[in-house]
């Protein structure tokens, strides 16, 4: 059911047309609050509220409030209200089932029990709403997946180990990280470009120095099966010469102020402009930038800053350096704070996205009306071209900001992460609303980004990183270095990343088929075992493809800890593909040791496992030679994959391979 408030912009989130439906929707009564509309509902004891993709706090959103609006913010304590992504899609499980998604292209707020613990309401201006009923939870994600399109695979190199950190400024420093990994036997499939790689912060250029030949470099390290991954930002650098910035000023390409002028703010390059990726021409023309690196043999990207991150905007800076240049003392606390606040508040000012405009097929819209919308399309903007470069081949592209549509497009990391024990299991309990709202191919930092890793927190974050599509540990410039060899337990680090290769026989046919079927790969407890009510509680195990159930260790200093069987399992204890133990366990709660070089995970009743040898890289893999973890009282199938990895995936692909027990 679909139902319209006010006049929405179109955010070409969805693939189907609905027809909308009179009224008010089931469930919710509705409020108005000025311009805005409020959807009230009233919850009972024991509902769960799930979803909402890329959020702070538990896999339960109950409890808290959040917002639907794209931000760069770095810190990502429990207070925030937003991240990176827009992801309105809710679920309300309890006596009552559905699913609620809110297409909107600007903010929404969301009150989840905070105000009052039995309330639910849910605020913005102009939407779509769309109400999903189903039999159960996984139902009814499958219902409004299907509304939004199929999700993006990627390439299956791309479910390699990545290893990337801002800070490896030259060809040398790439070829040294990929010479300790072979030095350890540690795997390896993607290194990252970060910004120093361009030419002064220059969107599509590369630093001659530091990169004389990057086209003989992808050549070289892709011999070595290495691909090479650099990272577009948003903002375009104001510079005479500069062939991206005078085309796209000389075509009106730019965001534009209200007079009709490029606005300008700053990132990394400094004063820079804004590509209106709104404006389908100006899409397809920066999308087309994406060449020059194609050319050189690059086939993955990420996309940066695109909420978009602005540092600053030029007229609120001119603004605070007069201000703090007609201070001539600070004689009091109130001088003090005027100063210091017109210069923090420059970062991401809600001015400045008030002041700027796009130029889209529905006409001139005035940027914070389309806020969410933004990082979206400047994937979409490269995703459409990869498509005209080359329609045979996927890509691996993904993106910090996100609404529900890029999906399609892209996937997403999920920003700038801490190196705390607290990030690790938010990174885990993101997972089943980031699926739930289509981003399959997800991923954190492993091992954080800001602030200093241990070996101790890296190696617990790879045992749950092992489970993640997107497995990459990327740090900050100045931050401890945490590329793997840098520790001392290199056989841990050498199991953990063998057992993610080992795994991936499963991990990708099993991605592939959820992004075929709309389904999760990533799953609370609960989703499957509905009656259970303790299922309903557990924040920190999950299930992930349909034969295992994970509980990663996210405390320091632990020996193991406790795990909650819904059902019997089989415990696999694993120091490699071709070395682990077997323990069956029945239903109830164990405190399960963990060791660091060890992988603990659960093969579900009646469920199999493929599992391939240890290998270097994706293309040394061999999955002729697998081995079946089996857990089975009856016959069972696994749908495996079987494709070249780089070309469109067939259903034919599957192989539906039967066992016994
Ligand atoms: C942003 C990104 C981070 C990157 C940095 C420099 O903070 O989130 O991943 O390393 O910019 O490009």
């Amino acid at each position: 059911m679909k139902y319209r408030f006010g006049e929405p912009f179109p955010t070409q989130s969805t693939v189907k047309d609905l027809p909308l439906s009179e009224g008010a929707p089931a469930h919710f009564s509705l409020e108005r609050k000025g311009d805005k509309i409020v959807l009230v509902y009233r919850m009972e004891e024991g509902d769960a509220i799930y979803g909402l993709g890329e959020q702070v706090r538990g896999i339960n959103k109950r409890g808290w409030r959040y917002e639907g609006w794209n931000l760069d913010d770095p810190i990502h304590h429990e207070g925030r209200t937003s991240l990176y992504g827009a992801h309105n899609f809710f679920l309300v499980c309890g006596r009552e089932c559905f699913g609620v998604f809110l297409d909107c292209a600007g903010r929404v707020e969301y009150d989840v029990g905070y105000t009052s613990p039995s309330l639910l309401t849910v605020e913005a201006q102009d939407f779509d709403l769309y109400l999903f009923e189903g039999e159960s939870p996984t139902e009814i994600v499958k219902e409004f997946r299907a509304l939004i399109g199929r999700s993006y695979i990627p390439p299956k190199w791309a479910f390699g180990y990545a290893q990337s950190r801002w800070g490896y400024k030259c060809e040398d420093d790439i070829r040294t990280v990929y010479e300790n990994y072979m030095r350890e036997g540690l795997p390896l499939d993607m290194l990252f470009l970060d910004i120093d790689y361009m030419e002064r912060y220059k969107d599509f250029t590369v630093d001659p120095t530091r990169f004389p030949d990057l086209k003989a470099f992808a050549e070289e390290m892709k011999e070595k099966h290495i691909h090479l991954v650099p990272i577009i930002d948003a903002a375009v650098k104001v510079e005479a010469g500069y062939p991206v910035y005078e085309e796209g000023v000389e075509k009106g390409y730019f965001c534009k102020d209200d007079r009709g002028e490029p606005y300008i703010v700053g990132v990394w390059p400094g004063n820079s402009v804004l590509p209106d990726v709104l404006n389908p021409e100006a899409r397809k023309w920066f999308g087309a930038q994406y060449k020059v690196l194609l050319d050189m043999g690059i086939e993955g990207f990420w996309n940066d800053m695109n909420e978009p991150a602005l540092f600053y905007g030029e007229k609120q800076l001119k603004k605070a350096l007069k201000i703090a240049s007609e201070t001539k003392e600070i004689g009091c606390l109130e001088d003090f704070e005027r100063v210091s606040h017109t210069f923090f508040g420059l970062q991401n000012n809600p001015e400045d996205y008030r002041a700027f405009y796009h130029e889209t097929e529905n006409g001139r819209i005035v940027h914070e009306a389309v806020h969410n919308l933004y990082g979206y399309n400047m994937t979409r903007a490269a995703a459409e071209y990869f498509r005209e470069y080359a329609p045979e081949k996927r890509f691996l592209l993904f993106s910090r900001s996100s609404c529900v549509g890029m999906h399609r497009y892209g996937g997403i990391w999920t920003g700038d992460n801490c190196s705390w024990w607290s990030h690790l299991l938010l990174n885990l309990q993101q997972l089943p609303g980031l699926n739930m709202c289509g981003f399959l191919y997800t991923g954190a930092d492993l091992g954080g980004f800001g602030g200093n890793t241990t070996e101790e927190l890296l190696l617990r974050w790879l045992a749950l990183g092992v489970f993640v599509p997107l497995m990459r540990n990327h740090s900050n410039l100045g931050s401890r270095p945490q590329e793997c060899y840098r520790f001392e337990k290199k056989e841990a680090f050498r199991n953990l990343l063998g057992v993610r290769y080992s795994l991936l026989p499963y991990l990708y046919s099993e991605y592939v088929r959820c992004a075929f079927e709309n389904d999760m790969l990533f799953k609370p407890l609960s989703f499957a075992y509905p009656s259970d009510e303790r299922a309903k509680t557990v924040e920190d195990q999950l299930l992930v493809g349909g034969s295992l159930m994970i509980a990663p260790v996210y405390t320091q200093n632990a020996k193991g800890r406790y795990v909650y069987l819904p059902e019997r399992m089989k415990l696999i204890r694993m120091r490699a593909g071709d070395k682990y133990t077997e323990e069956v366990y029945e239903k109830g709660e164990y405190y399960i040791s963990v060791p660091v070089e060890e992988i603990v995970f659960f093969l579900r009743f009646n469920r199999v496992l493929p599992l391939a040898k240890p290998a270097q890289n994706t293309a040394s893999l061999d999955e002729k030679d697998l081995t079946w973890l089996k857990f089975l009282e009856k016959p069972a199938e696994f749908a495996l994959l079987r494709d070249d990895g780089v070309t469109p995936i067939k259903k034919e692909n599957f192989e539906i391979i039967r066992l016994g027990p």
